[in-house]
C-alpha cells in the first residue's frame, strides 16, 4: 500500500526552480544515502517542473526530458536514483502546460502516465496551471488517478490543486495518496505560519492513503534558493518542521541537501526521530488545536500505544508565556491523571499534574511526547 503514513523525500522546486539536471539529481541522491536521510525515512527523489522540453515530440506526442538537462535521458537518471535506494518522481500537470509553461498532460493522460511508468518512475506530482476554463477541475484529476492505474507500475499519486474546488472533500476519491492544499511556501516565517493556520479546519480530511501536503520543506534554504524571501532563523526552522509533523503533512525536503554536510542544525533536525515519529504515526490522527491565545497555539494529536504529542507554538510575533490546562486536552485534575512529557528536542522527561505553562521565544516551539500517569 502506498502512502500509508505521510510520504517523505525531497523535491527540487524549492532550491532549484528550473535550473535541474542530471548532475543535480545524481548528488542529491548522493546526498540522501550519505547523511543517513534515506535511513530516516526520506526515500522519494522527486523532479518537479522544468524537466522537459518545451513541445512534444511531433510524432510520437510524447514529452521529451530536455536533452541539454538530462543527456542520457530519464530512465538514466531514474536508474541511478534506484541504484541508490531510493525511489523517483516526476512531475505534470492537468492542464494544457505547466506552471512554468512546458507541456502539460491535459488529453494526454495515459501516454504521459504510460512515459513515466516507462522512466521507471514511483511518484507523479500533477499540477494545475493552464486548466481548459471548460474543463471540470476533480475529474482531470480522476483521469490521471485512472491513468496511473492503467500504466503497470505502482505509482504515488501526488495532486497539487493548491486547494483549489474544495479539494480536500473530494481528492480521496481520485486514488490520489497526498494533497497540496494551499498555495506555494516561500523561505521565511509569514509564510509557513500563514499556511499551517489555513488548514487547521481541514486536518480531519488528511489520513492513512491520502494526505493533506501543505507544501515541500524551507528549512535549511536560509534565503537561498527558487523559494528565497528572506529566508527563517534555526528557531523558525524548527517551529516549520515541528508545525509539518504535527500536521502529518508529507514531508518533502526543499532545501539544497549538498549543503546540509555544512548545516548540522537543520540535519538533526530533520533526522529527529521523535518528530518524525510524531508525523509516521501509524494511527494519522489529525491534530487539533487546543487552545489559542494570542497565537500562541497548543496542539495535540493522539498517538498510538497510547501516546498523545503536544506542541507548543508561540506564533505571535512576542515572547510570552504558552499555558495548557489538562482540563481543555481531556484529563481533568479529578481524573487523578497527569502527564509523563518527553520533549523531542532534548529527551528529557518531567512529571506535570493539572497545568503546564513555559515561556516561550516569538516564532518558537516545544514539542512533547506524552502519557497519562497517576
Ligand atoms: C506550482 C506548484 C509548485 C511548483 C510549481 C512549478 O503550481 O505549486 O509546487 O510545482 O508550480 O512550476
Amino acid at each position: 500500500m502506498l502512502s500509508r503514513t505521510p510520504p517523505m523525500g525531497f523535491n527540487t522546486w524549492n532550491t532549484f526552480g528550473e535550473n535541474i539536471s542530471d548532475k543535480v539529481i545524481r548528488e542529491t541522491a548522493d546526498v540522501m544515502v550519505e547523511t543517513g536521510l534515506l535511513d530516516a525515512g526520506y526515500n522519494y527523489l522527486v523532479i518537479d517542473d522544468c524537466w522537459s522540453l518545451r513541445e512534444r515530440d511531433p510524432e510520437t506526442n510524447k514529452i521529451v526530458p530536455d536533452p541539454v538537462k538530462f543527456p542520457d535521458g530519464m530512465k538514466a537518471v531514474s536508474d541511478y536514483v534506484h541504484s541508490k535506494g531510493l525511489k523517483f518522481g516526476m512531475y505534470s500537470c492537468a492542464g494544457t502546460r505547466t506552471c512554468a509553461d512546458y507541456p502539460g498532460s491535459f488529453d494526454h493522460e495515459f501516454l504521459d502516465a504510460k512515459t513515466f511508468a516507462e522512466y521507471g518512475a514511483d511518484f507523479l506530482k500533477y499540477d494545475f496551471c493552464y486548466k481548459p476554463q471548460s474543463a471540470n477541475g476533480p475529474l482531470l484529476y480522476r483521469k490521471m488517478g485512472m491513468a496511473l492505474k492503467a500504466c503497470g507500475r505502482e505509482i504515488l499519486f501526488s495532486a497539487c490543486n493548491w486547494g483549489c474546488d474544495e479539494v480536500s472533500t473530494w481528492i480521496r476519491s481520485t486514488g490520489a495518496h497526498m494533497f497540496r492544499s494551499t498555495g506555494d511556501i516561500n523561505d521565511n516565517f509569514r509564510s509557513f505560519k500563514d499556511i499551517a493556520m489555513s488548514q487547521i479546519d481541514n486536518l480531519a480530511y488528511s489520513g492513512v492513503g491520502c494526505f493533506n501536503d501543505i507544501d515541500m520543506l524551507i528549512c535549511g534554504m536560509y534565503g537561498d534558493g527558487n523559494v528565497a524571501n528572506g529566508g527563517c532563523t534555526d528557531e523558525e526552522y524548527k517551529t516549520h518542521f515541528a508545525l509539518w509533523c504535527m500536521f502529518s503533512s508529507p514531508l518533502m525536503l526543499g532545501s539544497d541537501l549538498r549543503k546540509l554536510k555544512d548545516q548540522p542544525f537543520i540535519l538533526n533536525l530533520i533526522k529527529n526521530k521523535n518528530l518524525i515519529r510524531i508525523n509516521q504515526d501509524e494511527e494519522s490522527r489529525p491534530a487539533f488545536a487546543v487552545n489559542g491565545v494570542k497565537e500562541r497555539i497548543t496542539f495535540a494529536k493522539h498517538l498510538s500505544n497510547n501516546e498523545i504529542a503536544i506542541m507548543f507554538a508561540n506564533l505571535s510575533d512576542s515572547d510570552g508565556c504558552c499555558e495548557l490546562f489538562f482540563d481543555e486536552l481531556g484529563v481533568p485534575a479529578s481524573s487523578g491523571y497527569g502527564l509523563e512529557m518527553k520533549d523531542c528536542f532534548t529527551n528529557q522527561t518531567m512529571v506535570k499534574k493539572e497545568y503546564f505553562r513555559h515561556f516561550l521565544k516569538a516564532h518558537s516551539c516545544e514539542v512533547y511526547i506524552c502519557k497519562l500517569v497517576k
